[in-house]
């Protein structure tokens, strides 16, 4: 082995989702990070005198070795999320979308008219979800370009990866928060040169300004085509400076709530359908992420799979404000890429350990309401992968991040170990259990009952940025 330099090396278990269906758990693995924050080089079943030969040939800062309680799991990836709905978090749920985002939402977004506001709260979310293991987020701020700002400094100094999406409102919402087609346009086009500017070391790239129209409703057809052709052209421009992206970053709510869909159905009558409005829009894509997709039609889920749409779905959201159960199974048969958001705060909670086990839930409701259906119901295999990996996968950052093996891929990661609370600590061991089991069982328990105790470090692209353990590691 070449002598490397490096900033960390880990010694331990790796859990990682390779796809949707196969996880590995990589035991006594070594996995060595560089300044840059990349995996450097893996060994898979080192021995301890396998680790001592490795650190005599690199230089590490420092070592962390694992507890067999312990696990190494790719951080999760929230893709979708209101930033500035936090505040409202859990209140207001008893109404349906279309009153509670008049009563509750925009009041409470247009106060980010003032960026100090903004700054404030910003902080405290990114705080919030880094420490509930929350290394990637797609955002949705507010109209306002200043404030929207201030998120993306956040995420910068406190190191998150993901998306900012300046929200586009401009018909159909209350005066005091509507800006006018043209500004839309405007000041998501200025969002995007700002994150052209975030080449600090460390944050090279790591959130980037993502196209949002709010959705159909509030965007004329006029302002979201352009919408659609800004992501195009800035797409095409960062292509020529890194390949690896080549494509503007969109998200918006589709097909969420019944009221919803009959407005949009209204309001763009020469559509054949909700998904029709944003495709002549040319706003799927393969970096597109759409919330919700409850209630596609076939035509329309036909329509997600052939752009490589990505959905993402908050099924705390959707039982909150009665939205609807998305059948996940059917849109994974169908070759959709599916992804997991807190959509906060329609879900009430912004941690993803809860958005898991909405999802998880939903997809046991569908068993339920659709006759025992038994094959509807998510693994706790195929739920980590749509945690972690498939919104990498729904974000398009796959070729850069997603997996603590591969060498190259920027580490964005989690240490979860028991608490003091049993209820989210070991299972109790049968004798006979294979290893493997046992950290299948560890792994469920974490999902279904852990907490922010039980995630003792997060590392974004080589760097900690939170966790409950001693904050030196
Ligand atoms: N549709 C348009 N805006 C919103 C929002 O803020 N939350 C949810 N859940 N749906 C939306
Ligand atoms: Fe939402």
């Amino acid at each position: 082995m070449t002598a490397h330099r490096i900033a960390r090396l880990f010694y331990g278990t790796v859990v990682q989702p390779s796809s949707l269906t196969r996880l590995e758990i990589a035991r006594h693995a070594i996995v060595g990070v560089g300044h840059d924050g990349r995996v450097a080089f893996v060994r898979r079943n080192a021995s301890l005198l396998q680790l001592e030969e490795t650190l005599q040939h690199c230089h590490t800062d420092q070592v962390v070795r694992l507890k067999d309680s312990q696990f190494l799991l790719p951080g999760f990836v929230d893709t979708h999320i209101h930033a500035s709905q936090y505040a409202n978090a859990g209140n207001g749920l008893d109404l349906q979308l279309l009153d509670w985002l008049n009563e509750y939402t925009f009041p409470e977004e247009a106060r980010f008219q003032d960026p100090a506001y903004a700054a404030q709260i910003y902080r405290r979310v990114v705080t919030h979800t880094l420490r509930t293991g929350t290394t990637c987020a797609a955002y949705f701020a507010t109209i306002h370009k200043e404030a929207t700002e201030k998120l993306v400094d956040v995420m910068r100094d406190m190191g998150q990866r993901g998306w900012v999406g300046k929200v586009c409102m401009n018909q159909n919402t209350p005066a005091w928060y509507r800006e006018t087609p043209e500004q839309s346009v405007a000041d998501t086009r200025h969002m995007i040169d700002h994150g052209d500017h975030v080449d600090v070391y460390h944050t090279a790239g790591l959130v980037e300004a993502c196209v949002t129209p709010r959705f159909a409703p509030h965007c004329t057809a006029d302002s979201m085509r352009k919408l659609g052709e800004l992501a195009r052209e800035e797409g095409a421009r960062t292509a020529q400076s890194d390949p690896a992206r080549g494509r503007t970053p969109i998200q918006s709510h589709l097909s969420e709530n019944h009221g919803e869909i009959a407005w949009v159905r209204q309001l763009f009558p020469e559509a054949s359908s909700y998904t029709d409005v944003y495709a002549q829009a040319g706003l799927l894509s393969p970096r597109t992420v759409m919330a919700h997709c409850v209630h596609l039609s076939q035509d329309e889920r036909d329509m997600l799979r052939t752009s490589g749409t990505a959905v993402s779905h908050c099924a705390h959201s959707n039982f909150n404000i009665r939205s609807g159960v998305l059948n996940v199974r059917r849109l994974l048969d169908e070759g959709i890429k599916v992804s997991l958001g807190t959509d906060m705060s329609g879900g009430h909670s912004a941690s993803m350990l809860d958005s898991i086990r909405g999802a998880i839930a939903a997809s046991r409701m569908i068993c339920i309401m659709e006759h025992e259906r038994p094959r509807a119901q998510l693994s706790i295999t195929e739920t980590v992968y749509l945690a972690t990996l498939g919104g990498i996968e729904a974000m398009g950052l796959q070729d850069r991040v997603g997996s603590l093996l591969t060498v190259g891929h920027e580490f964005d990661a989690l240490l979860r170990s028991s608490s003091a609370d049993p209820i989210g600590s070991a299972p109790a061991t049968a004798s006979g259990i294979t290893p493997r089991k046992w950290y299948l069982d560890m792994l469920e328990k974490f999902l279904m009952c852990g907490d922010d105790r039980n995630i003792l470090h997060v590392w974004v692209r080589g760097r900690r940025v939170a966790g409950a353990g001693d904050a030196s590691a």
